[in-house]
């Protein structure tokens, strides 16, 4: 038995997602997003919708006790780009402004340091109706959001992230379509929704960055290590390629303003003179969400002509993910190796399963608590060879709403009975309390 010990000011808590929980859809003035439309159109595969989910919006003091009795000493949320401006650009809505106030003010009367993510993918309907993504006008209007919240939170809010994996948008909401908006305009709208992304967030980093000091500027990407299933060169080119699109466009977009050899070609319709310089910025933060390897190969009628091969693994969640901490490990390191060891937080790492509530109500989720174990032991592993990480967030905090998947996938360390909203902490909740009280993992 060896003990990992974690530096004194590492933070420990857990992350979350506007859409996600929140509910209260129509209350105080919100606008439309594209999910409220995606749901509407019958594409959750459940049926259900994020109409009320967790409720959090009326239920956050009791979310914040349970973040606080887990004693956690930071929170990740976004915030729904919706409730402050409904029509996508004009008119500012403060009653949406109030209520991640209150939501602020709460977390730090409790000790808890808030980490704002600006666009967890609730993007105004009114700005999908004029392109979305794939319209470079969007640039301006989230900019002026961005400045809008942190003039409104940022005497309290230290910890600004811009977007949250700009790849899972582009890929899922504009390639394959199966997240909202739904469409399927392949490899050219992907990487337009891609630039497009690092071109919002390049403004709005500076746009920030002009009024604010002291500030720790960020984003969250899911790097996630992308290997090749067999060692033929088809497979082994696959996989190079679904890094550049996964991976490099969001990652060497920010840190070296540089787009992806292998995409240029690609890419350079979209790609005026002075955008390299405009996506890159000198972050203070990158928060990375982390799951799994991916196992690709060559598989011609998909996007850039990538499918997900066979992982060969043992281990498996109830979304069909296979279970690598060892790839977190690697990608840590690699960060370091290759990346100028940046400053790094872990901003998602967690796990569904099929829980079962016993008869006395309590949730025994030893397969989550091995997850996030075994993931928390690689983090250890890896600053003990020096990589520069600064915090670990699970996902998430509560049950909620998984996008198309609905309410039927359960991530939460809290469980949450969506008929009654009442929360049971999970087993997992405990054993992260309890790393995050002691500071330190066993490893075995
Ligand atoms: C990530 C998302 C998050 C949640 C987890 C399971 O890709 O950022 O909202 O859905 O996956």
């Amino acid at each position: 038995m060896a003990m990992l010990t974690f530096p004194s000011d590492f933070f420990w808590g857990a992350s979350t997602a506007a859409y996600q929980i929140e509910g209260a859809l129509d209350a105080d003035g919100r606008g439309p997003c594209i999910w409220d439309r995606f749901t509407a159109a019958g594409r959750i595969q459940d049926g259900s919708s994020a109409a009320i989910a967790c409720d959090h919006y009326h239920r956050w003091a009791e979310d914040i006790a349970l973040i606080r009795q887990a004693r956690f000493n930071a929170y990740r949320f976004s915030i729904a780009w919706p409730r402050i401006v409904p029509a996508g650009t004009g008119a500012v809505n403060e009653r949406g402004l109030d209520f991640y106030d209150r939501l602020v003010d709460g977390l730090l009367a409790a000790g808890i340091r808030p980490l704002a993510c600006l666009y967890h993918w609730d993007l105004p309907q009114p700005l999908e109706d004029r392109g979305g993504w794939q319209n470079r006008a969007i640039v301006a209007p989230f900019a002026d959001y961005a400045s809008i919240m942190t003039r409104r939170l940022g005497d309290r809010v230290k910890d600004w992230m811009m977007l949250n994996e700009p790849n899972v948008v582009a890929i899922n909401g504009y390639g394959t379509g199966d997240h909202a908006p739904g469409l399927t305009l392949g490899e050219t709208g992907i990487l337009r929704a891609l630039h497009h992304q690092n071109l919002a967030q390049g403004a709005a980093l500076r746009a920030i960055a002009a009024e604010h000091a002291g500030m720790r500027l960020g984003t969250v990407l899911n790097l996630q290590p992308s290997r090749p299933e067999s060692d033929r060169p088809e497979d082994v080119a696959a996989a190079a390629r679904w890094d550049a699109v996964w991976n490099r466009v969001a990652l060497d977009g920010v840190l070296h303003g540089r787009i992806p050899s292998l995409l240029a070609a690609a890419m350079a319709p979209m790609v005026e003179p002075g955008d390299e310089a405009a996506i890159r910025f000198p972050i203070d933060l990158l928060g990375i969400n982390y799951y799994s390897r991916m196992t690709m190969k060559h598989e011609p009628g998909r996007p850039f002509a990538v499918g997900w091969g066979d992982a060969r693994c043992d281990r498996w969640t109830a979304m069909a993910w296979p279970v690598q901490p060892d790839g977190l490990y690697d990608l840590l390191m690699s960060l370091r190796a290759n990346e100028g060891n940046p400053a790094v937080f872990i901003a998602e790492n967690g796990a569904a399963y099929d829980d079962r509530v016993d008869a006395d109500g309590a949730i025994h989720d030893a397969e989550r608590v091995a997850f996030l174990k075994d993931h928390i032991i690689a983090v250890g592993r890896a600053l003990t060879q020096g990589c520069n990480i600064k915090g670990y967030l699970c996902w998430s905090l509560l049950d909620n709403f998984e996008w198309a998947f609905g309410l039927s996938k359960r991530f939460g360390i809290v469980r949450v009975d969506y008929e009654s909203l009442i929360r049971t902490p999970k087993d997992s909740y405990r054993f992260l309390s309890e790393v995050a009280a002691a500071n330190c993992v066993l490893s075995a």
